[in-house]
């Protein structure tokens, strides 16, 4: 079998990713995990994970009492979670290709992994096929904002440029550098009208929305992102 682009790139990057997510307060998920956790709420039951990554989102849905089970097309990803422990379950398997029976969960997470498969439709549409009628999927998106724009300089109130347009499907690629760490980040760039489309074209739709901003430990860090959304989460539900 051919392995798809997506696959390809999280299978060379994994082990920056691995050390990358592992690091504590490294990147900026810890700064959204308070508010990750309060809009998820209280609700337990099965949960299933896709494009787990190391496991960190999984080990959070654990916390809240879910049973977890966790996948990853990339089978690194899938060790590092198994190596820390983070859900009852795993197994290696693409977005689009889920070896799961139909109706069997209560959550569907897909944090931050949608502007990586090729294919959101065929994910979505997954993603719709092993939720119980009156599942959830919850989806979080690196905000398409933040893809197509960046801040004129590192001053808390520093321009936010538009150079190009916000419209049409484009490939991001972008390195990061912080604290010793590298981080090589490769995706789709989509505009949100495109998700609610497949949405729309799966028989799913959004009952909840938020533009988190980081919370008050991070708020100087991350002074900027108070003024512009970097993520953006739906609560999703079959129609
Ligand atoms: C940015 S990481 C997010 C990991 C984790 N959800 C987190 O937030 O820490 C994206 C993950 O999606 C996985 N991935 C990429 N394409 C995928 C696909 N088509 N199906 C399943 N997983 C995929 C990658 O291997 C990687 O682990």
């Amino acid at each position: 079998m051919v392995a798809k682009a997506d696959e390809t790139h999280w299978t060379q990057v994994a082990p920056q990713w691995i050390a990358w997510a592992r690091s504590p307060q490294h990147d900026v998920f810890w700064a959204y995990r308070d508010a990750l956790v309060e809009f998820l709420g209280p609700n337990a039951g099965d949960a299933l994970e896709i494009g787990c990554g190391e496991g960190r989102v999984s080990r959070e849905l654990r916390k809240l009492g879910y049973r977890v089970t966790a996948t990853d097309a990339v089978a690194a990803m899938v060790d590092a979670a198994r190596q820390s422990d983070s859900a009852d379950q795993y197994a290696v398997a693409g977005a689009s290709d889920l070896p799961f029976d139909d109706k069997q969960f209560d959550l569907v997470m897909a944090y931050n992994v949608l502007m990586d498969v090729d294919d959101v439709s065929a994910a979505l549409q997954e993603a719709r096929r092993v939720m119980k009628p009156k599942g959830l999927l919850f989806i979080s998106l690196v905000h398409p904002f933040r893809d197509r724009g960046r801040f004129a300089g590192p001053e808390p109130d520093a321009a936010f440029i538009l150079e190009g347009t916000y419209y049409g499907r484009e490939r991001f690629e972008g390195e990061e550098e912080h604290s010793g760490l590298r981080m090589h980040f490769s995706g789709w760039s989509q505009p949100l009208q495109d998700y609610m489309a497949a949405m729309e074209k799966t028989g799913l739709a959004i009952a909840s929305l938020r533009e988190p901003v980081p919370d008050k430990a991070a708020e100087n860090r991350l002074r900027q992102w108070t003024r512009i959304p970097l993520f953006i989460w739906l609560k999703v539900r079959i129609l």
